[in-house]
């Protein structure tokens, strides 16, 4: 029997490219997406993977929506915690509104979604949880002590849950991402950006497969002894 996964803002950029992968792979998949209706029908209506919307920084709104899906696909077996917000400024400017919401979108997010999830892959001893951090969180952001801070704050999520999980037949993982090719980066200004290629040695940005391909790898049978990992795909922008 196929195994269920869920994806976290898996309709758009790296989270749509991990959804087609695992579906490629054979997994049943569900993504989630926040709010962008058109954006969702769409990728439902090109890859028959259905979504669902919900807010990944309201907890009940993940146990409800979790309880969706797992109504549809049965339990949810790899998560992959991909969601994510950028609300970038220099931090005399930041607001403690841009700061609140993407901390408890790119890390509360990943307790809202892993947290209701996480006994049953004890049950059943079996799990993957992946989650998406960045390069941003590893070596830090000019204007992202939010997004920085809350990536960090992913890796060390994944550690510590790693060692809860791993005599449960639960692996977590992260993978930190580079610059890859989505709207996200494309909104960073175009000379910024511009100089941002220039410090990457492959000399180019990522590309959402990229990522996708180290997922289906991390979300594998042969991934089983890979756990508490961070994962860098990054173009050797940050050698860590
Ligand atoms: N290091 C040092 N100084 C920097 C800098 C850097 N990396 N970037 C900008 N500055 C300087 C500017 O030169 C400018 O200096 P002056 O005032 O002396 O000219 C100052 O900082 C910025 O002041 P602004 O008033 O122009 O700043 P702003 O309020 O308009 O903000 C910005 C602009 C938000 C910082 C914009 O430059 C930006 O978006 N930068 C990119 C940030 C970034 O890389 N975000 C990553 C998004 S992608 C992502 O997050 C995905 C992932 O995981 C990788």
């Amino acid at each position: 029997m196929a195994r269920t996964a869920l994806v976290t803002g898996g309709s758009r950029g790296i989270g749509a490219a991990i959804s087609i992968a695992l579906k490629e792979a054979g997994y049943d998949v569900a993504a989630t997406y926040a709010g962008n209706d058109e954006a969702a029908a769409k990728f439902t209506a090109e890859t028959g993977i259905k979504t669902y919307k919900w807010n990944v920084a309201d907890y009940d709104e993940c146990v409800a929506g979790i309880a969706s899906v797992e109504a549809d696909l049965g339990p949810v077996d790899v998560l992959v915690n991909n969601a994510g917000i950028t609300r970038d400024a220099p931090f005399h400017k930041m607001t403690r509104e841009q700061w609140t919401q993407v901390m408890d979108t790119n890390l509360s997010g990943l307790f809202n979604m892993t947290h209701p999830i996480w006994p049953g892959m004890r049950d059943r001893k079996f799990g993957r949880v992946i989650s998406i951090s960045s390069i941003n969180g590893q070596k830090g952001q000019f204007a992202q002590a939010n997004y920085s801070a809350a990536k960090a704050g992913d890796i060390g999520f994944t550690k510590a849950l790693a060692q809860e999980g791993a005599r449960a037949g639960i692996t977590v993982n992260a993978i930190c991402p580079g610059y890859v090719a989505t709207d996200m980066v494309m909104a960073v200004p175009e000379k910024v950006r511009e100089s941002i290629i220039a410090t990457i040695p492959v000399g180019r940005l990522g590309e959402p497969e990229d990522i996708a391909r180290a997922v289906v790898f991390l979300a594998s049978d042969d991934a089983g002894f890979i756990t508490g990992a961070t994962l860098t795909a990054n173009g050797g922008q940050y050698m860590t």
